[in-house]
Order: C-alpha cells, then sequence, then structure tokens
C-alpha cells in the first residue's frame, strides 16, 4: 500500500476541498480534521471520506460557502442551523461558542442541526478539554439511510451514533473516550470492503438477520449491531439516548426519509471545572487516575492497559514518524479526482 507522510495528505486534501470552491480557511481545517484522523488510527474518517463529500458537494448536498444561523440563544445554550454547510466548519463553531459559554457562565450546550458529516468526534472534544473544559458531543445522521438495528431486530433504524468525551489531564495525550455505539463505524465496514478483507462475528448481521463476517453484506440489506454482543441492548440504549439529543432535541427528527440528505445532528456541549474544583487539583487527579488504569495487573494474552484515548496518542506519534498507509483503491480515486481537477502534485 502506498505510504505518505501527513503533511503531503493534508496538501492533497486542502488543493482538492478548495478546486471544489471551499474557502482556503475551511479546507485548511476540513484537511487538518481529516488527515488527523488518518494519524489517529481511524483511517475510515480520514482521507476517504474526502470521496464522499466531492460528490456530495456535486449534487449539492453540501454548500461549501454556508454560514451557520442562530435561531436560539440564552447565556448558556444555543440552537444553530447550519444550512448544509461543512460539519467540520459548523461544529467547530458551535463548539468554540459552547467554550466561550461556558468560560462565561460555566456551561455551554449547543444543537446543531442541517450541517454535513463532522468526522471523528474526538477534534471537537479535545479543543474543550485544551481550554480547561470537560467536552461532551454526539452525533446522528439525520433522516438517511440507517445502519444500525435495535436489539432483537433485523432491520437498521439507527445511525452508528457515536459520543465523546474528553476531560483536561497533564498525560501527554487526551484522556478522551470517542466511541460509535455500535460495534464499529459503518467506515471500518467500508473499509474492509474496499481492501478486500473479512470483518469480525460480531460487527453485522446479514438481511435474514444471521451473523456474518463478509463486508458487502451490509449494502444488500444487512445491519451493524449495538455495541454489546449478547448485551446489545445496553449499546441500543445508549444510541437511542444519542439520537434522543442529537435528532429530536435539535429537531431533526427520527426515522429514514428516502429523499433525506446526510446531516450530523449533533449535540455539544462545554463544562467549565472550576465551576466544581480547581482546574490544576483536578487534572492531578485525572492524570493519576489514568495511571491508576494503566497499572492494573494484566490478564493472560494482554500486554498493557490503555486509557482511552491513549491508542490513538501512540499512533498518532508512530504515523507521524513513519507515515500513513492509504489503501491502493482509495489513491486511485484520488490521484483520479486531482487529475480530474488538474491538480499537480503539491
Ligand atoms: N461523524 C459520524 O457520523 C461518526 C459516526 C460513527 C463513528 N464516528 C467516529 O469513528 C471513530 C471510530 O469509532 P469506533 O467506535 O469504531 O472506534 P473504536 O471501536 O476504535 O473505539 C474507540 C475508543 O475506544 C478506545 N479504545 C480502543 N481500543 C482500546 C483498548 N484496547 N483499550 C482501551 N481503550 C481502547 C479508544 O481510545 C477510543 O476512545 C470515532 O472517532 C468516532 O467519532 C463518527
Amino acid at each position: 500500500m502506498p505510504t505518505f507522510s501527513h503533511q503531503y495528505l493534508q496538501s492533497v486534501c486542502r488543493s482538492l476541498l478548495v478546486a471544489n470552491r471551499v474557502k482556503e480557511e475551511d479546507a485548511q481545517l476540513i484537511a487538518e480534521h481529516l488527515v488527523s484522523a488518518n494519524l489517529s488510527g481511524h483511517d475510515s474518517h480520514g482521507i476517504i471520506q474526502l470521496l464522499v463529500y466531492i460528490d456530495r458537494i456535486e449534487k449539492g448536498h453540501i454548500l461549501p460557502d454556508a454560514s451557520l444561523e442562530i435561531l436560539q440563544e440564552t447565556s448558556t445554550t444555543a440552537r444553530i442551523n447550519g444550512h448544509w454547510g461543512f460539519g467540520y466548519v459548523i461544529t467547530t463553531q458551535a463548539m468554540d461558542l459552547a467554550i466561550r459559554k461556558a468560560k462565561e457562565s460555566n456551561v455551554g450546550i449547543i444543537s446543531v442541526f442541517q450541517q454535513s458529516h463532522i468526522g471523528r468526534l474526538a477534534t471537537y472534544s479535545i479543543t474543550a478539554a485544551q481550554e480547561g473544559m470537560i467536552g461532551f458531543i454526539t452525533a446522528d445522521s439525520g433522516r438517511t439511510v440507517k445502519n444500525v438495528v435495535p436489539f432483537g431486530g433485523k432491520e437498521s433504524r439507527l445511525g452508528t451514533n457515536p459520543l465523546c468525551m474528553a476531560f483536561p489531564s497533564n498525560l501527554p495525550g487526551p484522556f478522551c473516550i470517542d466511541l460509535a455505539t455500535a460495534s464499529v463505524a459503518k467506515g471500518k465496514v467500508d473499509l474492509a470492503k474496499q481492501r478486500g478483507e473479512s470483518i469480525p462475528l460480531g460487527w453485522i448481521i446479514d438481511k435474514n438477520g444471521r451473523p456474518s463476517t463478509n463486508p458487502n453484506d451490509l449494502d444488500l440489506g444487512g445491519s451493524i449491531l449495538p455495541i454489546g454482543g449478547d448485551q446489545g441492548y445496553k449499546g441500543y440504549g445508549l444510541s437511542v439516548i444519542v439520537e434522543v439529543l442529537s435528532g429530536i432535541l435539535t429537531g431533526l427528527g427520527f426515522g429514514v426519509d428516502p429523499e433525506g440528505i446526510h446531516n450530523d445532528g449533533c449535540f455539544v456541549m462545554a463544562i467549565n471545572v472550576e465551576a466544581f474544583r480547581s482546574l490544576k487539583s483536578f487534572t492531578k487527579d485525572i492524570t493519576a487516575f489514568a495511571e491508576y488504569l494503566q497499572e492494573t495487573p494484566l490478564a493472560p494474552n494482554s500486554n498493557k492497559v490503555y486509557y482511552p484515548g491513549e491508542l490513538e496518542y501512540l499512533t498518532t506519534i508512530e504515523r507521524k514518524d513513519k507515515g500513513i498507509f492509504v489503501e491502493e483503491a482509495t489513491w486511485k480515486s484520488i490521484t483520479s479526482l486531482m487529475t480530474r481537477y488538474g491538480i499537480t502534485t503539491p
């Protein structure tokens, strides 16, 4: 597989986005966000998504020059219409607003609707943690096609509905829990398809509700399972919470509209630690807590106990050094787009 430096991949993303009417500064933000997903090991949310976004711009589903509108606002809350802009740009602004409100009033809570995909959630929560806040975000996929089955069913009625929380600490990397409430993000099934690989048992069922290791079964009427295996009702419950916060509280709605445009409804929150105790003592305790978790005696066949977010931090260090692999099929599609837009290797 071809391997590239993160700077090179950012530059490819930026050029392709600018060629598609995205403003320079927005293109830079989106490129950094996409490639940081590759760096952290989440290739499903990295440069591969660029192909989807360019297709959505061409179809008019993403409006690259849209600006957000605040529809309702108090000192601690706001409701935002993203007017079909890039989710990365709109939700970055929403989290910045939540942080500003939390600095003034101890908490900032924002809901966002009508925006495109927001990518890897950790980026937004980590921004809040860097400002001494607890950052929290949930996202759903609006009323577009669903991929996750409610526990006990065989038809998809939910999105992969991720949630993420990050806490300030003195650790070298972010202390951050960032996960889909489904057994896996859909992008990981798509990636396995692109790479011609089978997937682990427990990720999906086929259209008849039977367990499958074939990633192609998902698009043939199959579904992703909620997290938890035979305890999947707990993942299902978490998914429902995310759907209520991101879909129903935002006013976006639930279920599928066959005409629906992909639309990441979001619930964004920043909580000022200083409203409860000093930031210094809190970060000291979070750091000690992470170390306490890491020092847990190991189970047989385990090499290490990680704190949440540690794997992504270690992978980022490694990939900054050794480069990022991009599968042949994705790279071929990207280079053909570069040719189409007359972009020479930056
Ligand atoms: N925007 C969207 O619509 C959308 C939808 C779904 C998922 N996503 C993103 O996809 C990404 C992948 O989600 P996922 O659920 O497939 O990720 P995942 O299954 O890899 O879980 C990631 C989380 O688990 C932790 N983790 C992983 N292995 C660990 C270990 N061995 N020990 C301790 N902690 C461990 C990670 O630090 C991280 O917090 C996330 O960044 C998520 O935000 C986005």
